[in-house]
């Protein structure tokens, strides 16, 4: 019996460890797991909601560690994470993504002499003033297994000079997840409760530091969706960062936006997927778009998901309004992209694969 501390912290956590929980449940005479929350995100809408939607039993453990600093966050995370492996002496830690929890309880596991499996592995923006590279580049460079979503990220760690032997590629869990719950997002009536038709209307989400912490970059964006929203409603559930952010700004809502709080994960992919076109800085969404074939403009200058441009519907347009503009005026020119093309291992599978090999290294 091997055992196993599975990590979360942040929004973006939960729909790729949901999968990899229900697949160890399945071989639950092989493998005992924990699932430990540092409590970076908290807020019912951004953590408790996805819980819930995802059918994930509540954490084990809950760290409480709230928000703060990037050090501050990290330190309390190593802080009240270090006991923890201390009790428990687990065979392995399983990290996803590239928030702090991320890099946080991997050092501490490292140093303890506890295996690391790094779930999302070799993504590379690299932009060193996003602190999720740091975070990604630090984790891979310390964790003993490296489980990746894309030939692109194998090639990024060969490069960084990790050993091969370590990488292995599984394929994209948040897909597992998306195509589990596909079928259950069609009940959640968002549409109707928005008053919105299927195609009309684009979604955003925004919340990266380099996009909302800067009053002019901000008040940018926030011109060229009132430019769109004249023709298209767009729907925005806003990130509390964002939302607090726009408030110190005084910046004022354009008609045809329509801001919201932060939504579950059953809700926003019913209504992401219907949509007409999504802008974006999330990384995940990036890559639900590509598998559903959704329409994506990126508001960054890079994308650490490359085959998302490369085979998905994934377009990079930045943070200039004049170019978020035209980049919808295109979309909308085009008509509907039919092009699907999941990339290779994107088929709903990868949980499943990413047990058969922890098993197989223990
Ligand atoms: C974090 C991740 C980012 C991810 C994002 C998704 C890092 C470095 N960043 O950024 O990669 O894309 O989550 O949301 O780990 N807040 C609340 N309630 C909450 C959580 C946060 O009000 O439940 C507010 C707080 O004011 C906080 C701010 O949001 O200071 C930012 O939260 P934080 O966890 O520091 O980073 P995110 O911007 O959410």
């Amino acid at each position: 019996m091997i055992r196993i501390i599975n990590v979360v912290g942040a929004r973006p956590n939960f729909m790729k460890m949901a999968p990899i929980i229900a697949a160890i449940q399945r071989r639950a005479g092989e493998v005992h797991q924990l699932l430990v929350h540092t409590g970076q995100h908290y807020d019912e809408a951004m953590s408790q909601a996805f819980f819930r939607d995802l059918e994930m039993s509540p954490p084990d453990i809950d760290l409480g560690v709230g928000s703060g600093t990037h050090a501050e966050q990290t330190a309390r995370i190593m802080l009240a994470f270090e006991p923890v492996v201390h009790e428990h002496r687990p065979d392995w830690i399983m990290v996803v993504g590239d928030v702090n929890s991320t890099l946080a309880c991997t050092l501490v596991a490292s140093k303890l002499g506890i295996r690391v499996a790094h779930v999302e592995a070799g993504l590379r923006s690299f932009d060193r003033m996003m602190p999720e590279e740091i975070n990604r580049v630090l984790t891979d460079q310390i964790a003993d297994l490296l489980l990746t979503p894309s030939p692109d990220a194998d090639a990024n760690l060969i490069a960084e000079g990790i050993c091969p032997e370590k990488i292995v590629r599984v394929g994209n869990v948040m897909i597992d997840t998306l195509l589990r719950r596909l079928e259950l997002s069609q009940k959640s009536g968002i549409l109707e409760r928005l008053r919105l038709q299927r195609g009309e209307f684009a979604v955003l989400t925004l919340h990266r530091p380099a996009n909302v912490d800067d009053a002019a970059k901000l008040r940018g964006i926030f011109s060229a969706l009132g430019d769109i929203a004249g023709s298209l409603p767009i729907v925005f559930p806003a990130h509390p960062r964002t939302q607090s952010r726009l408030r110190e700004f005084g910046i004022e809502n354009p008609r045809g936006l329509m801001v919201l709080e932060p939504m579950g994960y059953l809700d926003f992919l019913q209504l992401w997927g219907n949509a007409r076109l999504v802008l974006t800085d999330s990384g995940g969404l990036q890559e639900e778009t590509t598998a559903l074939a959704v329409p994506c403009l990126t508001l960054r200058e890079n994308t650490e998901r490359p085959i998302t441009v490369e085979q998905g519907t994934n377009r990079i347009v930045g943070s200039d309004p004049v170019r978020i503009v035209d980049a919808v005026s295109e979309v909308l020119s085009n008509g509907r992209s039919a092009r699907r093309r999941a990339p290779e291992l994107w088929d709903g599978h990868a949980a499943e694969r990413i047990v058969e090999v922890l098993l197989g290294r223990s």
